[in-house]
């Protein structure tokens, strides 16, 4: 009834002996029509994986039991048939191909079986060893009720107690079986002997105990003969040219219990559970799985599977069971699971932890960061106070104004030399007949006249104009746009003394105590007498020396780097031309003034504990530049 049946199940007994549970998908499920009394089937089932051995090689088929979503089926025997492993047994509900089952073997009677069968090899091996040339054909590992080897060879029933001090010597040096898949001609090259023909369109495992030569077998075995329960060459019997070499095991656990009464294949007494690392990994796979679908609270799942009777330590327990010369990567198998589960269990702390933050409400706020006003807005804004402490209205005039009042007003008439000193921007603009041409402001100059304007030509006039200017002109000491001050004191009686003393002040207060200031005859158009102004320099303290202890310790006096003179020349100044007053409206015979004007920029640099160079960095727009002031 099976040759149809051409699907091939994937043996995983092959890879491991000690799989007791897995899951497996049901291929085809196989009727026979009969319904029992209780309503179950007979049938047969073929899966795509099976952990249950088909009968052959001398050792019996595996029970156990197949459960499905809506049926169970009990597996009562296996066989192989052309590359399917069909299932024989009872069906109870229904099972359907498609399902999903798990696979469940009666670990005792196999765990008895691999006894058995390697017990079986073991005893070939001894007899091997004991008579020279012995070959082996068959042996029975179960099928049946005796455990044989059968010989071609003869054996004398004498030579049983030397067999079976060659099994214990075996069984004594804990030898290890392995198994691995190589192909008919890579056995025949290895030199392996093949008892029956075997196919060769298909690996084959190759089985090896110790170092004793290595023979086909597909079946299962113990791992190390450390394993191995008590064995017994019990008979040596002749059968024509053949000879059988009778063995006998015994389950230590039950012969205890049953107080030395030989193990039968009915025997259902509990075998000792062995652990494989494949099925430690996959428990700790399961394991993890299961966490991971866990959606119990942290601290909860922290207890079931960290805790001290938590899955983990569960686990754990298990590595007393598995092989001596597992156990190191049993252990791995061990820490690898549960760092797993420890970093698990923390991310989901973290992530709650994230999700509930904790907000301290009294805590101090993080203060925005501050920006500050440019450095050139700083100076003007610190020239303001500083002359509005002493009567100093501060006044704002175009930039964009008349030659009448850049130019004209200040005794500079159109075409005059001295105008070449501002090299002027002028705007394309239709020129006027009173006011002339429309320039940019070269200084806060055309202040003067328009102050005296906007009061009427009535004094007194106490005025400090800071301004944009804008000239032709560009360097390390000059921008084409820059920032002036300019002063202007209009009243009766006033003289260069009124000058100086404003001068002098505004040197103390800007730049600090001591600096002094000084002025120079100079030409100006619209003061008479003018004059440049100097102030004292802050590092030398106006004498052009400093002093400096030379390799020697001793003081040596040298050129002041920062003025060169002692001196910084910042602008200019004057008591106010006659012509000046005129053109604001003021009678010079009754009123005098004085004036003064210079750069912000300049006057700012060569404050103490400044030291720039280049002016156009002001305007550069680099940030670390500006944040320094
Ligand atoms: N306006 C002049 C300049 O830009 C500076 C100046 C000199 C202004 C003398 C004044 C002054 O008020 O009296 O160079």
């Amino acid at each position: 009834m099976t040759e149809k049946h051409t699907t091939q199940t994937n043996l995983l007994y092959l890879e491991d002996a000690y799989l007791q549970q897995t899951t497996a998908n049901i291929v085809e499920v196989i009727l026979d029509n009969k319904v029992r009394p209780d309503g179950s089937h007979s049938a047969s089932l073929i899966l795509d994986q099976t952990l249950f051995y088909p009968q052959g090689g001398g050792q019996p088929a595996d029970q156990g039991t197949v459960e499905g979503p809506n049926g169970t089926f009990e597996v009562t025997h296996v066989s192989y048939n052309g590359g399917s492993v069909l299932h024989k047994g009872t069906l109870r509900g229904n099972l359907k191909a498609g399902d999903t089952v798990t696979l469940n073997l009666d670990w005792n009677r196999r765990y008895q079986h691999m006894q058995w069968h390697t017990l079986g090899h073991i005893v070939d091996q001894a007899v091997k060893n004991t008579v020279k040339d012995a070959t082996s054909i068959d042996g029975n590992h179960g099928i049946g009720k005796k455990l044989s080897i059968t010989f071609t060879t003869k054996i004398s029933a004498d030579q049983k107690q030397q067999i079976q001090q060659e099994v214990e010597k075996i069984i004594a040096q804990n030898v290890s079986t392995t198994t691995e898949m190589v192909t008919k001609d890579e056995m025949i090259k290895r030199g392996v002997k093949l008892p029956f023909d075997l196919p060769s369109n298909k690996p084959l495992r190759l089985l090896q105990i110790g170092k004793f030569p290595p023979m086909p077998d597909g079946g299962t075995h113990l791992r190390q003969t450390n394993e191995a329960w008590p064995v017994q060459v019990s008979d040596i019997q002749q059968d024509g040219e053949n000879s059988l070499v009778y063995y006998t095991v015994e389950n230590p656990e039950s012969t205890k219990k049953s107080k030395g009464n030989k193990v039968s294949v009915a025997d259902g007494q509990k075998a000792p559970l062995f652990i494989s690392l494949t099925a430690l990994r996959r428990q700790s796979t399961d394991i993890r799985a299961e966490l991971s679908l866990d959606q119990s609270p942290v601290e909860e799942l922290t207890t079931k599977y960290l805790g001290k009777k938590g899955k983990f330590n569960e686990l754990a327990k298990e590595i007393r069971n598995v092989s001596p010369e597992d156990r190191k990567e049993a252990g791995q198998i061990l820490n690898e699971l549960k760092t797993a589960l420890e970093q698990h269990i923390q991310k989901l702390k973290d992530s709650q932890n994230t999700t509930v933050p904790w907000t301290d409400l009294t805590a101090p706020g993080q203060p925005p960061k501050l920006g500050h006003m440019h450095p050139v807005s700083q100076a003007m804004e610190e020239v303001t106070r500083i002359f509005e402490r002493i009567g100093f209205t501060r006044v704002r005039y175009p930039e964009v104004d008349w030659d009448h009042y850049v130019f004209e007003a200040l005794n500079m008439p159109p075409d005059h030399p001295a105008r070449d000193e501002w090299e002027t921007f002028f705007i394309e603009a239709p020129i006027d007949q009173k006011f002339g041409k429309v320039v940019l402001t070269t200084h806060t100059s055309n202040g003067q006249v328009r102050e005296m304007e906007r009061l009427n030509s009535t004094p007194p006039i106490r005025m400090i104009n800071i301004a944009r200017c804008y000239r032709r002109q560009q360097d390390a000491t000059h921008t084409q746009m820059f920032h002036q001050f300019e002063g202007l004191v209009v009243d009766k009686g006033i003289t260069i003394q009124h000058l100086k003393g404003t001068l002098d002040y505004f040197a103390q207060e800007f730049y600090g105590p001591g600096t002094k200031s000084r002025i120079r005859p100079f030409h100006f158009q619209f003061t008479e007498p003018s004059f440049e102004v100097d102030f004292s320099c802050h590092i030398c303290h106006g004498t052009g020396e400093v002093e400096q202890k030379d390799g020697k310790g001793e003081v040596q006096k040298t050129k002041c780097k920062f003025c060169k003179s002692g001196w910084h020349e910042v602008g200019g100044a004057g008591m106010v031309h006659p012509n000046v007053l005129k053109a604001g409206g003021i009678d010079p015979e009754e009123y005098t003034g004085f004036a003064f004007g210079w750069g912000v920029e300049r006057t700012y640099t060569l404050k103490p504990g400044l030291n720039i160079d280049d002016i156009r960095l002001f305007y550069s727009g680099e940030m670390r530049f500006l944040e320094q002031f």
